[in-house]
């Protein structure tokens, strides 16, 4: 199932070509497509934190939140249709991100993006102008199509279109510009929620139109991918489009490269059944792990929740919500850190230590909640230290995550899967996390209300398990051509046995032929 497909360079082959303002403006269309998915992600928790907003929706949370501290404050928000308002998006993504492979393919990039665009524009103003339960959550399954379908486009849109060069950096950059989106949610929120009539609620859900029609109208600007024009047979086109977009004369060698990269992926019949060969267990292993584990790092309960978690803690409406701010700054500055980092201390580093730094936070922060709120959630009077203890350890927790789950949770899927399968594979990572994504949404809040301090615990539980996972299983990918990749696993104490000699399939066998150097996603 071809999807699209991208250039490496082997260090022997590099096509000319440079950072031209055209691919630039290519890399702010796809950053509008991560800030459409971290604004989803950051303004469900500050709306359903907001009185007006539950008193309207969900009268008997409300009613649950105004009585005293001496209620069980773990149970507040434990209502399943509270839950399923943020939680029903990531199941409309995982839906339709399947559908939206097949458009991607066959009608090209820029069509999924319009429609990405145009239903996410018909979410954000059902939201904006509800007056049922009903209506927010229609609206949320809208904004959950449109993200399925900027999702599987806008990526592979930037795959394409970026000199390999930029590759690695344009992949988190996609990421930094989901904390940027989930971070102006929080400031807006934080606003909004001081409006007087407690109607603010309708601008934070409305809001989301404005990168709604950034990136429809960008899409009806943008130019299809070479790549996708030449899957599409309109290889005249395709050709003339890659000397604009690279900024030069002589593109020869990497427009065939990208035919034959097409005409190769297009020979592979049955990718699913592909990716169960004996020879591909590492890889689906990891496509399955990673985003399994990266969802159950717990990143979420506090992306979601951070206002509502706050709230529970003994924190007013305002201060919860700017705790949210400056836990969503942390978020933005620590991938900034990652950026950076990633090519020079590499991806098992930041792996391990981020690891080691979330489980100290997460067992401070059940320790501290565990000591006052108790097994029976009557905190009394929480003073003023206690909140900046837990506040402290939840932004060094955010860190810990922003600097090697977050972004390395999509960029190592991305960089480890051979050619015949990638576009399989993908799609396995991105559904994996949809579903994990939904189910802590959906659970966290009767999680809370049953197990108490103990579901950071358990967290945190899975936290060990995972770098255990890492420090075995995980082979260092950094500095190595996706071609070559074949080799981290030949050497690799445990996934050695499944590689067969000359088995391998893409990289290095591939690198000897022809295609040398071209890769299809
Ligand atoms: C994860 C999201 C998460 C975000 C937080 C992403 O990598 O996939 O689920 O909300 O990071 O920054």
């Amino acid at each position: 199932m071809p999807a699209g497909g991208f250039v490496v360079g082997d260090g022997q082959k590099a096509y000319p070509g440079k950072l031209t303002p055209f691919v630039l403006f290519t890399c702010v269309v796809a950053a509008m497509g991560g800030l459409i998915f971290g604004y989803d992600i950051g303004i469900s928790g500050g709306v359903t934190s907001m009185p007006s907003f539950l008193r309207r929706f969900f009268p008997s949370v409300y009613r649950k939140q105004q009585e005293d501290a001496t209620t069980n404050q773990y149970c507040q928000y434990d209502s399943p249709t509270l839950t399923l308002f943020t939680s029903s998006l990531y199941l409309a993504a995982l839906v339709s991100s399947l559908v939206a492979s097949t458009v991607t393919r066959k009608f090209g990039r820029r069509l999924s993006m319009l429609f990405g665009g145009i239903l996410f524009c018909a979410g954000a103003l059902i939201n904006g102008f509800a007056k049922h339960v009903w209506m927010l959550i229609v609206g949320r399954i809208l904004l959950g199509f449109g993200i399925g379908f900027a999702n599987q486009s806008v990526p592979l849109y930037l795959s394409e279109m970026a000199p390999y060069k930029y590759r690695g950096a344009l992949n988190i950059g996609f990421q930094l510009s989901i904390t940027i989106g989930i971070l102006v949610a929080e400031v807006l929120n934080y606003f909004f929620a001081k409006i007087k009539g407690g109607w603010g609620w309708r601008l934070s859900l409305g809001g989301a139109v404005v990168p709604a029609l950034i990136i429809t109208l960008g899409s009806l600007v943008l130019p299809d991918t070479p790549n996708s024009m030449i899957e599409r047979g309109q290889h005249e086109e395709a050709k003339t489009k890659l000397r604009r977009i690279r900024g030069v004369d002589d593109v020869s060698q990497e427009f065939d490269d990208l035919v034959a990269a097409s005409k190769e992926s297009q020979s592979i019949e049955h990718p699913w059944t592909n990716l169960l060969r004996r020879k591909y267990r590492p890889h689906l292993t990891m496509a399955i792990m990673i985003p399994f584990f990266q969802q159950l790092t717990g990143i979420n309960v506090i992306m979601f929740y951070a206002p509502v978690l706050f709230n529970t803690i003994g924190f007013t409406t305002d201060a919860s919500l700017m705790s949210a701010v400056v836990t969503g700054s942390v978020n933005v500055a620590a991938t900034l850190v990652s950026i950076y980092g990633v090519d020079k201390w590499g991806r098992r580093f930041l792996f391990l230590e981020g690891g080691t730094q979330m489980l100290i936070c997460q067992a401070v922060v059940a320790a501290c909640i565990g000591a006052k709120f108790g097994v029976d959630g009557t905190p009394g009077e929480l003073p003023k230290w206690y909140a900046i203890v837990v506040v402290t350890f939840i932004c060094i927790y955010v860190a810990g995550f922003a600097w090697s789950w977050g972004p390395l949770g999509w960029l190592v899927p991305s960089e480890i899967f051979p050619l015949e399968i990638r576009s399989a594979a993908q799609s396995i990572t991105v559904s994996v996390n949809m579903i994990f994504t939904f189910i802590i949404a959906q659970i966290f809040l009767t999680m809370l209300c049953h197990l108490k301090f103990g579901l950071f615990l358990v967290f945190a539980f899975f936290v060990v398990v995972m770098s255990i996972f890492v420090y075995i299983f995980l082979p260092e990918t950094k500095g190595i051509p996706i071609e070559e990749m074949g080799q981290v696993w030949r050497s690799h104490w445990y996934w050695s046995r499944f590689m067969e000699d000359g088995e391998y399939g893409n990289g290095l066998e591939m690198g000897k032929s022809s295609n040398q150097g071209t890769k299809r996603v």
